[in-house]
C-alpha cells in the first residue's frame, strides 16, 4: 500500500514557520505508513499579481491545489501578522474554492501553526484564523492535547491550537526544545489520526 500523502503547507519569511514545519514533518513521518509532504506557498504583491516561479530558487516546492485535493491531512502555517494569518497564506486558502465546492476535503484531519515575534502579540488568534477556513472546508480540527508537558511548561511557543514558535526580536530563528517537541507531537497526532480515519 502507499503512504498517505500528509501535506504541510506553510509561508515563511524569516524561518521560524519553516523550522515548525520540518519538525511537524518529522512527526508525520514517525506514523508507519505516513509521508510529509512540506510545501510552500509565494509572495503576494499589493502592487499587481506577481508570477511567481513554478518551483521556488531554494527551500520547499509550491503546495498546488491537485496535492491539497489528494492529501490524507492538512497542516497549515504562517507567521502571526497583526494577529492573523499572513496574505500568502490567505491568497492560498481563497484559492480553493473548487475543493469547497466538490467537498474534496470534508472529513480529513488538519492543525495549525505558526512563528510570532511577541508573547502576548496574537498567536492563539492567528491560530484560530487559520482554522476558520479549514472548518468551512469541513475539515476535522486537531490540536495538542494537555497530556503534551511541553504545553505547560514552556516559555516561549506552543499552545493547545497549536504548535507555536516565539521568535524574540533581535534574536537567531531556532526553536526550543519545548517548540520542537510540541511540534513533532502534533505532526504525530495528524498522522495517527490520518491513519484511524482511513480504516473507518
Ligand atoms: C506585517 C507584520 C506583522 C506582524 N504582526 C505580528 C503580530 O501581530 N504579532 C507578533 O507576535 N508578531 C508579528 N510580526 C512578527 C512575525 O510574526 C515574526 O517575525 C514571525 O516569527 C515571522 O515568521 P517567519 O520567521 O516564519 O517569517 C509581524 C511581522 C510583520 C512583517
Amino acid at each position: 500500500m502507499s503512504s498517505l500523502p500528509i501535506l504541510i503547507v506553510y509561508y515563511s519569511l524569516n524561518g521560524g514557520t519553516r523550522l515548525l514545519a520540518r519538525h511537524i514533518a518529522e512527526g508525520v513521518d514517525s506514523v508507519s505508513g505516513c509521508e510529509a509532504l512540506l510545501r510552500t506557498v509565494p509572495k503576494v504583491s499589493a502592487v499587481c499579481e506577481a508570477v511567481a516561479a513554478d518551483v521556488p530558487d531554494e527551500g520547499s516546492p509550491y503546495a498546488t491545489l491537485e496535492e491539497l485535493q489528494n492529501c490524507a491531512a492538512l497542516a497549515l502555517g504562517s507567521p502571526t501578522r497583526f494577529g492573523n494569518m499572513a496574505a500568502p497564506v490567505k491568497y492560498f486558502l481563497d484559492g480553493s474554492s473548487a475543493l469547497w465546492l466538490s467537498g474534496s476535503l470534508i472529513g480529513k484531519p488538519a492543525c495549525v501553526f505558526t512563528s510570532g515575534s511577541s508573547p502576548h502579540g496574537g498567536q492563539e488568534s492567528t491560530l484560530l484564523s487559520m482554522m476558520t477556513p479549514l472548518l468551512h472546508h469541513g475539515m476535522l480540527i486537531c490540536g495538542l492535547p494537555y497530556s503534551e508537558a511541553g504545553l505547560s511548561h514552556t516559555t516561549g511557543g506552543g499552545t493547545p491550537y497549536g504548535p507555536s514558535h516565539l521568535a524574540r526580536h533581535g534574536e537567531k530563528i531556532a526553536l526550543s526544545e519545548h517548540e520542537k517537541q510540541l511540534a513533532f507531537a502534533q505532526g504525530r497526532r495528524l498522522a495517527q489520526m490520518a491513519v484511524k480515519l482511513m480504516k473507518d
